[in-house]
């Protein structure tokens, strides 16, 4: 039997879809708004100070911020021109186009690489949530920081730019895979990535050939890699600029206005018959449910599982590893690399949250049912600048495992 949704469950989900949509569609006031603060605040100091200032040129880079900004609200402005494709009714009143961006323009609507699933429940709610018959959304700082983060991971997954952290991440994961199936059909391996993000890592894995499904549950993420999986006309078609929102350990106005253009593959280079698809929903909520419907096998039916800095956005990490097990088929290999940032850790919405140091992690999943080997440290940023003056490196643990005993 399929979870079962209130039509509350399913009212909430629509408006915090529609505030998704709302946060993109407004980014452009809201940003310039936050720039121009910065140049009220010229005022606030003395004359004496301003002309020093104003020979710097620090109100000329104010004005490039601004043109970058309208450049970013017009691509993020393409990303909810449809968002009716997704499966949710928009309220025209509660929601608005352009805010004094270009126009969005009108684009096909087909669904290929991703699609909404009837268990589709975001938990990157706004702290704030709106009533959209009350009228339109106002977007929070905590929505307008998951946007703008949202436009940087663009560079991790789908630029240039983002080769190096993409080939400490993705590339030993992928090499895993492919060394744990060598000489087998990988168009009969079923691949799940889950927390699949902007989409990259499920993408490569299916352009090696396996058959590969990603699992996302965020609205920012399923909207933005829905554009550049789905409607990708050529390589570098988007220009943005990730790195114009703060003006801290910025090294040169070179960096802050840096511009970066995605994607650096077209995603519909494909081999044919690739069997690629981006389940949209709670990962527990679709893998874990207790059933297993003909059309979504689940139990035992994944050949392989890679978590690229997934395990710790789990609430109940138990759930996650049972769950982990209980999809893996047997001979089946479970790939994993990342950090142990508890996603919930003092989360201020009371939901649980259990917090084990990486050895616990490890000596629970062993204790359920899997043999970790290959376990090693692999130092990598995580959406990083690497021109930024402030820089965090993880030491993320890798591991791959296999199932050795079913889970009690
Ligand atoms: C830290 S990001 C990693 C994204 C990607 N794997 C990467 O390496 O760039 C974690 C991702 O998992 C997603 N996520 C978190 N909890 C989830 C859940 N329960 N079900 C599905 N996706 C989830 C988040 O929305 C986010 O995109």
């Amino acid at each position: 039997m399929s979870p079962q949704f209130s039509e509350d469950d399913v009212e909430e989900e629509q408006a915090h879809f529609q505030n998704v949509v709302s946060t993109f569609q407004q980014y452009a006031r809201y940003s310039l708004n936050a720039n121009n603060r910065r140049r009220k605040d010229i005022h606030t100091i003395p004359l004496a100070d301003r002309e020093l200032l104003t020979r710097l040129g620090y109100g000329q880079k104010l004005k490039d911020v601004d043109k970058a900004i309208l450049a970013n609200a017009a691509f993020l402005n393409k990303i909810v021109e449809s968002p009716e494709i997704f499966g949710h009714a928009i309220d025209a009143d509660a929601s608005e186009a352009g805010n004094g961006t270009p126009d969005p323009r009108s684009g096909e609507t087909t669904h290929e690489h991703a699609h909404p699933h009837p268990h589709a429940h975001s938990h990157d709610r706004p702290t704030r949530p709106s009533d959209p018959r009350k009228g339109r959304y106002r977007p929070t700082e905590y929505d307008m920081d998951k946007l703008r983060s949202t436009i940087k991971l663009f560079v991790r997954d789908w630029s240039r730019d983002g080769k190096t952290e993409r080939d400490l991440c993705y590339e030993p994961m992928k090499k895993a895979l492919e060394e744990h199936f060598e000489g087998k059909d990988r168009s009969t391996l079923r691949v799940l990535v889950p927390g699949a993000g902007l989409g990259r890592l499920a993408y490569d894995v299916a352009r090696l050939g396996f058959a590969c499904q990603g699992n996302e549950f965020s609205h920012y993420m399923l909207l933005a890699s829905y554009l550049i999986l789905n409607r990708t006309q050529s390589i570098d078609e988007h220009t943005i600029y990730p790195y114009i929102h703060s003006f801290s350990n910025v090294s040169s106005r070179e960096t802050l206005l840096k511009a970066v253009t995605i994607p650096d593959v077209l995603p519909s280079d494909l081999p044919p018959g690739s069997n690629f698809s981006l389940v949209a929903g709670d990962f527990e909520e679709i893998y874990g449910a207790e059933y297993t419907d003909e059309n979504e096998p689940q139990a035992g039916k994944w050949d392989a599982i890679l978590t690229c800095f997934f395990i710790d956005t789990a609430k109940n990490i138990v759930n996650y590893l049972r769950v982990l097990h209980r999809i893996l088929a047997p001979g089946g290999v479970w790939i994993n690399l990342g950090p142990l940032l508890w996603h919930f850790e003092n989360n201020e919405h009371e939901y649980p949250s259990i917090e084990l140091d990486l050895a616990e992690v490890k000596e629970l999943a062993r204790t359920i049912g899997f043999k970790l080997y290959d376990e090693c440290t692999i130092d990598t940023s995580y959406s990083s600048n690497d021109q930024s003056m402030l820089g965090y490196v993880y030491h993320a643990a890798f591991w791959k495992a296999v199932k050795v005993s079913p889970a009690e």
